[in-house]
C-alpha cells in the first residue's frame, strides 16, 4: 500500500481547491527542511535533448498546479524531469468566484474554471528565484505566461510581452498559454491573424531579450484540444513561420461527451484527466504530421498510467506532462510514467 492510498481519502474529503491549497502550502512550507525526505522520490534517469535543453527525464508537471511558482523544489522532489509553473498574469488577480474546481471521480477527471488566479509577475519571479535544489539537480523549469482578465482584448499582446520580459531571465523555457478556456477571448488568439500578430511580436521581443541577457530561452506555445485538423495545420504553419521552438498540446477541453450525465459534468470550465487522453493524443498526431520529425512537441492531457504516457510518445510527443493524474494516482505516477518511457528506449 502506498502512502497516497491513505492520504487520498483525506484530501478527497475536502473541497478540491481547499485540498489543493493545503497540499501546496504544506509542500511550500516544508520543501527546504529535512521533512522533504518524506515525499522525495528517486528520479528516473532518462535524459533527452529537446529544443536545445537537456531534460533529465521525459515526465514533467503541467502548468496550473503551482500557479505562483512557490513550490518548485517541493514538487521537483517527486521525480519530475521538468516543472512548468504559472500561468502568471502581469498583475495579481483573484480569478473566478468559488467554487471553481470540481472532481468527477467516476471518470478520473476534473473540471476547473479558476480563471488565472495569480499573485502577479513580481511575486512569481521572486518565488522562482528562490528555487534551488530542483535546478541544482538538473531539473528544467518552464514559466507559463498569460493575460489579466481586465486587460482589453486589443491590449492582449502587451500582457504577453510584459510576461515574457519579466520571466525571460529566470526561465529554462517560456510557455505562451493561449488556450485556457476560462479567460474570455483567450482562445481567439489561436486564430490566423491574431496568432500571427502575437507570435510576430513575441518573437521580435525575444530576439531583443536574447541579445540583452546573452542567453537563449526556448519559447513554446500551448494550444487547446478543441481544434479540428485544419485549425491545427494553420497553427503548426504559424509556429514554424515564426520560429517558435515547440508546442504543448493540450490544455483542458470544453467537450463533455465523455462525462455526460456524471455529477458536476455540466459545470462550466475546462475538463482534464482521463477523458482528455484520446482527444489530446489526436491533436498531437495532427501536429506531428504537420510539423514533421524533429519539431518539439510536449504531450499533456489524461495521463494516469505509464501506458498513457507511452501513448503520447506513440502519438508523436517528445515529452509528457501530468496534472490531473497526480490528484487521482498520487506521486507514484511520476516514477511509473518516467520508467515506462525509459523502457520504450530499450
Ligand atoms: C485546476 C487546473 C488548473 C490549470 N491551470 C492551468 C494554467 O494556469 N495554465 C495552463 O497552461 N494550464 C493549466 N491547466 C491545464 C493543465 O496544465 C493541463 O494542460 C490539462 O489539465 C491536461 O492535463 P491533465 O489531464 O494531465 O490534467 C490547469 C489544469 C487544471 C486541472
Amino acid at each position: 500500500m502506498h502512502a497516497y492510498d491513505v492520504v487520498r481519502p483525506l484530501l478527497f474529503g475536502l473541497d478540491p481547491e481547499q485540498a489543493h491549497d493545503l497540499t501546496l502550502q504544506a509542500l511550500a512550507g516544508l520543501q527546504h527542511t529535512p521533512a522533504s525526505a518524506f515525499w522525495s522520490h528517486r528520479r528516473i534517469a532518462d535524459p533527452v535533448l529537446v529544443a536545445g535543453l537537456r531534460f533529465p527525464n521525459r515526465v514533467g508537471l503541467a502548468a496550473g498546479l503551482d500557479k505562483n511558482g512557490a513550490c518548485i523544489d517541493g514538487l521537483g522532489a517527486l521525480g519530475f524531469g521538468f516543472i512548468e509553473v504559472g500561468t502568471v498574469t502581469p498583475l495579481a488577480q483573484g480569478g473566478n468566484p468559488r467554487p471553481r474546481m470540481f472532481r468527477l471521480p467516476q471518470a478520473n477527471a476534473l473540471i476547473n474554471r479558476l480563471g488565472f488566479n495569480s499573485h502577479g509577475l513580481q511575486a512569481f519571479v521572486a518565488n522562482v528565484q528562490r528555487a534551488r535544489s530542483f535546478r541544482a539537480a538538473g531539473g528544467i523549469v518552464g514559466l507559463n505566461i498569460g493575460k489579466n482578465a481586465v486587460t482589453p482584448i486589443e491590449r492582449t499582446v502587451d500582457d504577453y510581452l510584459i510576461g515574457l520580459e519579466g520571466v525571460f531571465p529566470h526561465a529554462d523555457y517560456v510557455c505562451v498559454n493561449i488556450s485556457s478556456p476560462n479567460t474570455q477571448n483567450l482562445r481567439e488568439l489561436q486564430r490566423d491573424a491574431a496568432l500571427d500578430a502575437l507570435l510576430g511580436r513575441l518573437q521580435s521581443r525575444r530576439a531583443e531579450l536574447q541579445a540583452r541577457h546573452s542567453r537563449q530561452v526556448p519559447m513554446f506555445v500551448k494550444i487547446a484540444p478543441d481544434l479540428d485538423e485544419g485549425q491545427v495545420q494553420v497553427i503548426a504553419a504559424a509556429l514554424q513561420r515564426h520560429a517558435i521552438d515547440g508546442v504543448i498540446a493540450s490544455n483542458t477541453t470544453l467537450s463533455r461527451t465523455a462525462v455526460a450525465g456524471l455529477p458536476h459534468a455540466d459545470e462550466a470550465g475546462g475538463l482534464s484527466g482521463a477523458p482528455l487522453l484520446h482527444l489530446s493524443n489526436q491533436v498531437i498526431r495532427w501536429l506531428r504530421a504537420a510539423l514533421g520529425d524533429g519539431y518539439p512537441i510536449i504531450g499533456v492531457g489524461g495521463v494516469l498510467s505509464g501506458e498513457d504516457a507511452c501513448s503520447k510518445i506513440a502519438a508523436g510527443a517528445d515529452l509528457v506532462q501530468i496534472y490531473t493524474g497526480l490528484i487521482y494516482k498520487g506521486p507514484a505516477l511520476v516514477g511509473a510514467a518516467a520508467s515506462a518511457l525509459q523502457r520504450l528506449r530499450r
